[in-house]
């Protein structure tokens, strides 16, 4: 077993049923232990190579508030890109100076209240630039401190990008080219110092190599315009957590491999021996894809022109909303054993023709009324189902024993309290 997987719940039909009466159907289940797994795993591999690591868990992959609260509770920092993600954080009681406000769209009082409540803020265009300085003039007696983005070259050898979607160019951060200018503006006001420097990139292979490469730029570029003044250098997330064995396509670096190349460049610069900056990562889907599980009623089996169908009262929006190929691991959970197994897909709740939670997958067949548990559907599920035709799912968590509500499922009036009805 791979060394950051737990062992799964193996949930009986009652237990489910259970679970509807109080909660109703679809539901999500949180695996507590699994996200404190990754945590500590994480954390384990990194410091141990590399002392002074942070873990800022990147909000926007899954922000139920009662996981920003462990992450807070067990020391972790938030990493947001907007200003309600910001709110949130404060709201479970993260220290401010514990969050790290990235993202390309900040508005002036966001900005502000960032740096006077000491957080980090990463900036990622010149106009943003401007904003400070415009801040600064204003504090005359405080020490600003304020990081940038730097946009990375991840092209390999073949000049083949390995930016998310084969994009050529990265739309983030600042070009290098342009950090002098955006340090000289900066530091043109006697108050400002530019403190971190942070260089995520989206990539598809999520390669261990990738990480070198950006950690060698910052640190070199570390070295070359702000020697005296960084302290944080920030590689990002976007590294690969525990995937399933089924749903592997390719060779999964474990975070070993990830923190021995990371660590490795830091334990390797002669700037970063003598600094001794701290190191962050912004972990998301490392930290919640296996977390969560999707449990989904049977309404309906039928076969057209051959091809067997199982309708559900969930969507592929609950379980991949980007409508990916992959099949998640799942169970069929029946009120009956039965052991006919067949070739069926699992299709959604929504009158979209694409909406297949599951794809001609061969398993033992359900029949209506049973349930279907998707595991793995912790990152982008949560936060990018849209409010479409159905009322969101509750999310529970085992507590003792016992299910509990860490999100109710939505009502009418969640969902409409904020239109118009006057006619
Ligand atoms: C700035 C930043 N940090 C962290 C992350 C988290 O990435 P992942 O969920 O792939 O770990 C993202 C995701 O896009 C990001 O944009």
């Amino acid at each position: 077993m791979a060394a950051n997987q737990t062992k799964k719940m193996q949930l009986t039909f009652e237990q489910i049923r259970q679970i509807e009466a109080e909660h109703g159907s679809p539901c999500y289940i949180f695996d507590e232990e699994a996200f404190r797994k990754n945590y500590d795993d994480i954390v384990k591999a990194f410091s141990g190579r590399y002392e002074r690591f942070i873990l800022a868990y990147s909000y926007k992959t899954n922000y139920i508030p009662y996981l920003c609260g462990i992450i807070r509770e067990k020391g972790g920092w938030a990493e947001v890109v907007s200003r309600l993600e910001y709110d949130l954080a404060l709201k479970v009681g993260q220290d401010p100076a514990k969050i790290i406000f990235n993202g390309p769209v900040k508005c002036y009082e966001d900005i502000e209240l960032a740096l006077a409540n000491k957080s980090i803020v990463n900036l990622d265009a010149m106009y943003e630039v401007d904003y400070v300085t415009k801040y600064a003039r204003e504090h005359p007696d405080e020490q600003v401190r304020v990081g940038l983005r730097i946009n990375i070259d991840l092209s390999d050898e073949a000049s083949l990008s390995q930016i998310q979607d084969q994009f050529k160019v990265g739309r983030f951060g600042f070009d290098l080219e342009d950090i002098e200018q955006a340090a000289s503006r900066l530091t043109a006001s006697e108050n400002i110092v530019v403190n971190s420097l942070h260089g995520h990139s989206t990539t598809p292979g999520r390669s261990v190599k990738c990480y070198e490469v950006i950690a060698r730029m910052l640190c070199d570029a570390a070295e070359r315009y702000f020697a005296q003044t960084v302290e944080y250098i920030n590689v990002g997330g976007g590294i690969y957590g525990y995937i399933p064995p089924e749903m592997r396509w390719t060779e999964v670096p474990t975070f070993d491999d990830y923190a021995g190349a990371v660590c490795g460049v830091m334990n390797a610069s002669d700037w970063a021996r003598k600094h001794q900056p701290r190191l962050v990562l912004e972990p998301g889907v490392a930290m919640v894809a296996n977390a969560l599980s999707f449990v989904t009623k049977v309404v309906s089996t039928k076969t057209i022109r051959g091809k067997l169908f199982v309708t559900v009262d969930g969507s592929a929006f609950h379980v991949k909303p980007t409508f990916h190929r992959v099949n998640q691991p799942h169970r069929i959970i029946s009120a009956q054993s039965t052991d006919s197994r067949q070739r069926f897909s699992v299709v959604g709740s929504t009158c979209m023709e694409k909406d297949y939670l599951l794809t001609d997958i061969v398993d033992v067949m359900p029949h209506r009324g049973d349930y279907i548990k998707i595991d793995s559907v912790g990152a982008y599920t949560v936060v990018l189902s849209p409010d479409f035709i159905y009322l969101s799912p509750a999310i529970v968590v085992n507590k003792g024993g016992r299910w509990c509500g860490i999100r109710r499922r939505q009502t009418f009036d969640d969902m409409f309290g904020c239109y118009s009805f006057d006619f």
